[in-house]
């Protein structure tokens, strides 16, 4: 037991004449010109059902970035068959094998692969490069480095034996295959979820959302050249219902990671429950689903540091992290000063498409993505309880584009206070400076989800105070600190409530979720 000691993959700076630059910019290229034919892989075969769909990126409709293959209930099935006719090779190899192609799989992405997924990030789901390199590259090469870390500290994990008697505990994978249904925001999550079930000797029917597949068929040719077996990882395009109809029935359903919406979620686990009867054993369920997350600033903050997090934690990637703070809980002495700071933050941000790396943002994800937003604009426009101090304008004619708007609403309970637009729309609530404990008490109740949260201030025991009340409110506590950008290895991610199932991601937690121990007692 001595795998390589994980470390955090450092992060790129791709400064202009960097090589680094000049390496992704050809990737960029090289994919703009290509029109990729992206197939299902179904038992290491590559499928093309011929039912293709166009992809663009969000911040370019007249672009074509290539198309992929649709498929329906036939090959889920098919997929769920190669998954079932490999299981058993793959469970019985010994773990040194399966360690030995994810820490393969980290060098290529660190090395030859990095590059390229990156450019898909960037053009698939429009990410700027620095967002890109975070996610695409570091923390999916942390991902499969320490999850093999984290797989050899869980078979380490043995009882305590006599002379005479041997215990041991086999850590045995589930029985049956693991569905992951994997969402566009992070590359690293639609590359986790597969392989850190794979890790620890499951197989797996892997289905990516629509808007991340450009990435995902980068993704699977990754697993492939680092050697997962034909049948470990099968990869599908369906429509969740298709793509449910066929799992949820299956007698040998064993298992699903998921990271996406609450409701789909909620949906999913109700479905489980109905056709429990059916399975051979009760499946795994874990999930990351919504959050609306908060930063909390105490008078004793200081103001340039909590107005940097909110335009950072609120719009990276245009919110569209489930980690991005999307409610800030500001006291009055502190207003004017935030305010001055994030009108200034915001107009230095520029908006515009991913190969000018001068944007800071970018497009959202898609067009029912920013006809939400959008109608919450048009409604804190009409509001006269509503105050737009920053942004408020959109326009979809050549990309997605939604400009980070600050809204300060007067009631804390404000509909874009509550509910989760997953998008660069943040709202403010200006609270009387000596309210402090009943804001406490607000921003733990006004909303069911628990995912990150932030609390800003110098005074001790407010901060003190602020941990305790706000104890079950985020899975993912920040003292001082945006609530976005999770370090794998080092803040282990998820959250509870309607947030999901806080089986941390990038944790033996996780990984633990994976296994299905057999004790062994023998005699002698
Ligand atoms: N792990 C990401 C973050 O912390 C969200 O998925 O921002």
């Amino acid at each position: 037991f001595n795998v390589p000691t994980p470390i955090n993959e450092p992060v790129k700076g791709y400064a202009p004449g960097s090589k680094e630059r000049a390496e992704l910019q050809q990737a960029l290229k090289d994919l703009k010109q290509q029109q990729v034919d992206i197939p299902m892989y179904i038992g290491g075969q590559e499928v093309r059902s011929g039912k293709t769909k166009t992809i663009s990126p969000p911040h370019d409709h007249k672009h074509v970035l290539g198309q992929f293959h649709e498929g329906d209930g036939t090959h889920v099935t098919q997929a769920i068959e190669a998954a079932l006719a490999a299981r058993r090779d793959w469970a019985e190899l010994p773990w040194e094998h399966r360690a030995a192609i994810f820490l393969k799989a980290a060098e290529l992405l660190a090395g030859p692969y990095r590059a390229r997924l990156n450019a898909a990030t960037m053009l698939g789901q429009s990410k700027n490069a620095f967002q890109a390199e975070i996610d695409a590259a570091c923390e999916l090469i942390d991902f499969f480095r320490f999850n093999v870390y984290f797989l050899q500290e869980i078979y380490k994990q043995q009882p305590e034996s006599a002379p005479g008697m041997w215990n041991r505990l086999e850590h045995r994978p589930l029985e049956g295959f693991v569905f992951a249904l994997t969402p566009f925001n992070f590359t690293s999550i639609a590359g986790n979820l597969p392989t850190s079930a794979a890790l620890m000797g499951n197989v797996v029917v892997w289905k990516p959302a629509n808007t991340q597949i450009y990435s995902a068929h980068v993704l699977m040719e990754l697993f492939q050249e680092a050697g997962v077996p034909a049948g470990v990882i099968n990869l599908v395009y369906v429509d969740g219902p298709t793509a449910g109809d066929v799992i949820f029935n299956h007698p040998e359903f064993a298992g699903i990671h998921f990271t996406g919406s609450t409701g789909v979620f909620q949906n999913i686990w109700k479905t489980i429950g109905q056709n429990i009867h059916k399975y051979k054993s009760y499946p795994r369920i874990v999930g990351e689903t919504g959050g609306k997350d908060f930063i909390l600033a105490h008078h004793s903050a200081h103001p340039r540091q909590v107005a940097t997090a909110i335009s950072r934690g609120a719009f990276e990637y245009q919110g569209q992290k489930c980690s991005a703070a999307s409610r800030v809980y500001i006291p009055s002495n502190l207003y004017p000063e935030v305010k001055a700071y994030l009108q200034e933050d915001l107009k230095s941000m520029k908006m515009g498409d991913v190969e000018d790396f001068g944007n800071f943002i970018n497009a959202v994800i898609s067009e029912a993505s920013f006809d939400k937003l959008a109608k919450y604009i048009d409604g804190a426009k009409e509001d006269s309880a509503v105050e737009i101090i920053a942004g408020g304008n959109y326009d979809k004619s050549k990309g997605y584009f939604v400009e980070p708007t600050v809204l300060v609403a007067k009631d804390p309970k404000y509909v874009t206070m509550c509910e989760e637009l997953f998008g660069p729309v943040l709202t403010m609530h200006v609270y009387d400076a000596d309210q402090f404990e009943e804001t406490l008490d607000l921003v733990d109740s006004t909303s069911p989800y628990a995912l990150t949260g932030a609390i800003f201030g110098q005074d001790r025991y407010a901060i003190d105070l602020a941990s305790k009340r706000l104890v079950n409110a985020a899975g993912n506590f920040y003292i001082n600190d945006k609530p976005t950008g999770a370090v794998v290895g080092q803040q282990p991610f998820g959250g509870a409530r309607a947030s999901g199932t806080n089986d941390k991601a990038g944790s033996m937690l996780n990984l633990l979720r994976w296994v299905s121990p057999r004790a062994i007692k023998e005699t002698f």
